[in-house]
């Protein structure tokens, strides 16, 4: 897709695998119906679409977010044990406000696809650059359509019906963070997944695993532990991955249901801030 006559803006694939930035639009102003309808499509199409040159405040990242869906709101605390409000922040700081590559601002680092340890998770989330490191930083994206497809057909056949346990506990424990509070638990408590998941729009199965599951349900913990994770290497390997190099002013909206991603530590995580805008939408119940 490229411009079309007498739009203002442009939509330019990032590659094949996945991927696709539009510039041109100011996110900060109404969006007619048209363009919604543009966005939506080109969502399906890429997975990953980069709106350049934005300049977004909170209200109005929330105001763009809500065109497609409900926000979500997040079962980590503050310190204080406040709730995250809808657009939270995520960053590299510690509570002084200093750049840190503690665990508890390493959690994005790891693979996963958002809030897969809700019943119903994530369809979508928005990342907005704020304040970026002087290189690197970046966000993979993995396509587990491929993954999926590009798994040998014995293989498929077996996992065809494992469901797979998520949850916020296996999530803290899996990224090495302090374990979930018991109202983090009562909050979030797990959850069952399909391991092979359709899309809901597109019908295409892909692989749902990453750092939020804990077991396949019914089978042993170390030989469960070891096919999810080597599912999750194989949906990962560089050839199915897309690395989103951030400008200023970007701001990112995937498809959880088809992919996984991880923030990169290619940079100094204890000397540069990295800071961004993050929204959620609601999905539906996998399938
Ligand atoms: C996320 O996991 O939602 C954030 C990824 C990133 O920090 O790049």
């Amino acid at each position: 897709m490229n411009a079309a006559p007498g739009r203002a803006y442009d939509i330019r694939p990032l590659g094949e695998l996945m991927g696709a930035e539009i510039e041109g639009l100011n996110l900060s102003e109404a969006l007619n119906a048209t363009t919604i309808n543009e966005i939506l499509d080109a969502f399906l199409d890429h997975h990953v679409l980069v709106f350049r040159n934005q300049n977004l405040t909170k209200d109005a990242q929330l105001a763009f977010t809500k065109y497609f869906g409900e926000p979500e709101d997040h079962v980590h605390r503050t310190p204080s044990g406040k709730i995250l409000p809808p657009v939270h922040i995520v960053n590299n700081l510690d509570p002084s406000g200093k750049p840190t590559s503690k665990p508890y601002t390493t959690g994005n680092y790891h693979w996963h696809t958002d809030k897969s340890y809700h019943a119903v998770p994530s369809l979508a989330t928005l990342l907005h650059a704020i304040e970026l490191p002087p290189a690197g930083g970046d966000t993979l994206f993995a396509n587990t359509r491929r993954g999926y497809e590009t798994l040998p057909e014995e293989t498929k056949q077996r996992i065809a019906n494992f469901r797979v346990v998520h949850s916020w506990e296996a999530s803290r424990r899996n990224t090495g963070n302090a374990p979930a509070t018991e109202a983090e638990i009562r909050d979030r408590p797990p959850v069952t997944h399909p391991l092979v998941r359709t899309h809901p729009s597109t019908g295409k199965k892909t692989l749902y695993v990453g750092m939020h599951t804990s077991h396949i349900e019914g089978m042993p913990e170390s030989e469960s532990r070891a096919l999810l994770d080597s599912l999750a290497t194989h949906t990962t390997k560089p050839e199915f991955v897309y690395t989103h190099n951030w400008r200023a002013g970007d701001l990112v909206m995937w498809d959880n249901r088809c992919l996984l991603h991880r923030a990169d530590a290619n940079y100094d995580m204890d000397k540069h801030r990295r800071i961004l805008y993050r929204t959620v939408i609601k999905g539906s119940l996998p399938f």
